[in-house]
């Protein structure tokens, strides 16, 4: 089985990238009866990006780099480049005509990031149509499921209907209607940033990045929200809203206790004597500070590598690309040859 996901490469990807959706592809990766696509969706971005292809390009490398480094493996993953496959140019040339101009405004994903993106009256018809082209991005792997964040469960569903109308005005049965998977723990499904007010993200500057230095987690760490009124360490300290137990919930396990915080069992216990006072910000920072190292330290290893040896990075893009290219071909063929378009063969 096949299993397409994928990202817009407009910049580094961050810790809320890791839990929502990078461990997810890791187990997928690894598991036997599956086939993982990672797209790097260089046109998507594009669709709103287009006076700036430089930042793209330069994060199309970045987010390679990201997928590499968290232990992607590209003996077993493709990581396509979605500018590059010819199949997605030309699939959304028939899927636009099985949709309205009217369901695409009722698009909730696409109706939010309208609003978001400040067009006012001026979006782009490419930005627009995006979820058409996205239709193309899943459809041409004809994959069953496909792992995103919430907010992109509406573009599944009109890719959905895509795949449906298709089938039932051609009398094919040619695509499968897809299901957007999310992940199960609330939490990592829209990690909170460091600010504790809403989820972490590139433009709200608020992100622990993957490829942080040390210096800088332990800064971020530092200045996360906590209780306001946790003034002494003598003061009782509220756990809700506490960006640092919010973080520790989805990150630390039994085994970080006996390793960096031995006096504590679990994270029960850490909480318990937090809300009756007693135990400082500092402590429960630099507890948090040693997890996120023990993850981001190996992550951050195996980028040097890649980072120095950018050949390989250029080889594992193309072989993946190709992969990509051949898969989605035959299914353009097939599409083109159920509506009648195959004059010459
Ligand atoms: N729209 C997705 C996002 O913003 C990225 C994306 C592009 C994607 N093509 C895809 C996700 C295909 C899943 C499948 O996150």
């Amino acid at each position: 089985m096949i299993i397409l996901t994928g990202d817009r490469p407009t910049g580094r990807l961050h810790l809320g990238h890791y839990v929502g959706s990078l461990i997810s592809r890791l187990d997928y990766q690894n598991s036997k009866d599956c086939e993982l696509f990672i797209m790097i969706a260089d046109l998507q971005a594009l669709t709103d990006n287009s006076h700036n292809p430089q930042k793209i390009i330069t994060s199309v490398h970045d987010v390679t780099l990201d997928y590499l480094s968290v232990g992607i493996d590209p003996n077993k993953t493709n990581i396509c480049i979605q500018s590059q496959i010819p199949a997605i140019y030309e699939l959304p040339m028939f899927f636009s005509n099985l949709v309205t101009i009217s369901r695409l405004e009722r698009n909730p994903t696409l109706k939010s990031e309208i609003k978001q993106k400040n067009f006012n009256e001026s979006v782009p018809v490419g930005f627009f149509t995006y979820p058409i082209s996205q239709a193309a991005d899943i459809l041409a792997f004809n994959s069953p499921i496909i792992p995103v964040g919430e907010d992109q469960l509406p573009v599944i569903e009109q890719t959905r209907e895509i795949a449906r109308s298709f089938n039932r005005t051609y009398n094919t049965a040619l695509f499968v209607e897809p299901k957007g998977i999310v992940p199960k723990n609330e939490k990592s499904r829209r990690l909170i940033g460091i600010d504790g007010n809403s989820k972490m993200s590139k433009s709200l500057n608020n992100g622990i990045y993957l490829s942080d230095t040390k210096e800088k987690v332990t800064k971020k760490v530092m200045s996360m929200y906590t209780d306001p009124n946790h003034i002494n360490i003598s003061d009782p300290g509220k756990i809700e809203g506490n960006v640092v137990f919010y973080y520790l919930d989805v990150f630390s396990n039994d085994s970080h206790f006996d390793k960096y915080l031995p006096d504590y069992k679990n994270l029960d216990e850490l909480k318990k004597h937090y809300q009756n006072g007693g135990l400082g910000d500092v402590k429960i920072k630099r507890f948090l500070i040693n997890i996120l190292e023990e993850l981001l330290e190996p992550i951050r290893e195996k980028r040097k590598y890649y980072e120095a040896n950018p050949q390989i990075v250029k080889e594992i893009l193309e072989k993946g690309t190709k992969e990509a290219v051949e898969i989605s071909n035959q299914i353009l063929v097939k599409a083109k040859k159920i509506i009648g378009l195959n004059y010459f063969n």
